[in-house]
C-alpha cells in the first residue's frame, strides 16, 4: 500500500515492478493478484500498463457503502519476458538499494 500523500507518483507502479521481478527470481512463472476489485482504478491502470489481463470475475464481490457493488478481477501475467534480478538496476533504479537490501 502507498501512502495516500505519495499516490500518483509512480511508487505503485515500481513495486509491481519489483514484485515482478522478485516473482522471476525465485521461480515463478506467473505472478497474479486475485481480487482487484473494480473502482480500484489506479490498481487496474497500472496492472494493465504492466500486462496484466483480467482471467476472471467474481460478480460483485463486495458491497460499497452506498449499497452499489464492485466486481472482483483475477488479474494475472506471465512471467517469460522478466529478466532476472541481475539486470534490476537497469529497470527500477530509484528502489534498486532498498531490494538489494531486502535481498541479502
Ligand atoms: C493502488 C496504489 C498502490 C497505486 O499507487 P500509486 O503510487 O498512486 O501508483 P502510481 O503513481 O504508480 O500509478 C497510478 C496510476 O493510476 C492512474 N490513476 C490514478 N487515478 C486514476 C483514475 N481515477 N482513473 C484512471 N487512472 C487513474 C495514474 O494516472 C497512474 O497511471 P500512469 O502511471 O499510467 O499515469 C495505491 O493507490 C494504493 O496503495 N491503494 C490502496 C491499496 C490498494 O488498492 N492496493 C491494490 C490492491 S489490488
Amino acid at each position: 500500500m502507498v501512502s495516500k500523500a505519495c499516490r500518483g507518483k509512480g511508487i505503485g507502479s515500481l513495486l509491481v515492478k519489483a514484485s515482478l521481478h522478485f516473482a522471476k527470481n525465485l521461480g515463478f512463472q506467473a505472478l497474479q493478484f486475485n481480487m482487484v476489485f473494480s473502482q480500484n482504478t489506479s490498481a487496474i491502470q497500472i496492472y494493465k500498463k504492466l500486462a496484466f489481463s483480467i482471467i476472471g470475475t467474481v460478480p460483485r464481490a463486495i458491497q460499497n457503502s452506498d449499497g452499489s457493488y464492485q466486481d472482483g478481477y483475477a488479474m494475472c501475467r506471465n512471467l517469460d519476458d522478466i529478466a532476472l534480478i541481475g539486470s534490476l538496476a537497469a529497470f527500477c533504479p530509484p528502489i534498486t538499494p532498498f531490494l538489494l537490501r531486502l535481498s541479502l
